[in-house]
């Protein structure tokens, strides 16, 4: 399975980079906004600066609704870098656009998914990847992880090429319970990744280690 980071925010992006485990960003509206970035120049150029600090696929959300505008902007934001993939709502221009990227060679990511159906939808649109939102399934008393573990099994059986990224991750189980699912990416806040890194007995068993170390001096 592959890791996204889940966020605008520079510095969070180098931490996660450094770790040397990272694939990828996806950017949506609401976490520029959280970075205070205004303005088209602004925006593009937000986009260009994570492209050149991350080398993996670099989701960058239209702000459009209808099939012109969404082609319009998609074309815009695909030109900064070759890493760009156009994330598209999951609205019926917004899969009439994803067709139009797929046919002209633009990676698209379909956003806002929250079902199985809408997913066979985006993957028969030609999306590069698929993007359910399993914590907000969670937050309206659904199982995400077990809408993952559908759009899976649909996706193999039918043998869509589209992969399956779970977003909308609020902590380190989402991420061990969408690996088991077959997912094939988990986009995920910094807090979740380095949630991983967390377990008593290894900070227990480290102290034995260094100071049975430190005895031996
Ligand atoms: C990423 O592609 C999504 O936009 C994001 O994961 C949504 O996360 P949230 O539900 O925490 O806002």
């Amino acid at each position: 399975m592959k890791f996204f980071i889940d966020t605008a925010n520079l510095a969070q992006i180098k931490e996660a980079n450094d770790l040397g485990i990272l694939d990828g960003v996806t950017t949506n509206p609401s976490l520029m906004a959280k970075e205070g970035i205004k303005g088209h120049d602004a925006i593009m150029q937000h986009y260009k600066t994570i492209c050149e600090m991350v080398d993996g696929p670099v989701s960058a959300e239209v702000f459009g609704t209808e099939f012109a505008g969404i082609v319009e902007e998609g074309k815009k934001l695909a030109a900064i870098h070759k890493n760009i993939v156009v994330k598209v709502p999951m609205i019926k221009d917004g899969i009439k656009a994803i067709k139009w990227f797929s046919d002209n060679g633009i990676p698209t990511n379909c956003t806002l998914v929250f079902s199985a159906g809408q997913a066979i939808l985006a993957a028969k649109a030609g999306a590069t990847y698929v993007s359910p939102f399993i914590g907000r399934i969670d937050d309206s008393s659904w199982d995400g992880v077990q809408v993952i573990e559908q759009i899976v099994s649909i996706y193999n059986a039918q043998g869509f090429m589209t992969e399956v990224l779970a977003a909308s991750i609020r902590s380190p189980l989402h991420i061990v319970r969408c690996a088991e699912a077959g997912a094939d990416i988990c986009t995920c806040p910094l807090s979740s990744i380095l949630g991983l890194l967390k377990h008593p007995l290894t900070d227990l068993g480290l102290k034995q280690f260094l100071d049975d170390a430190k005895s031996m001096q």
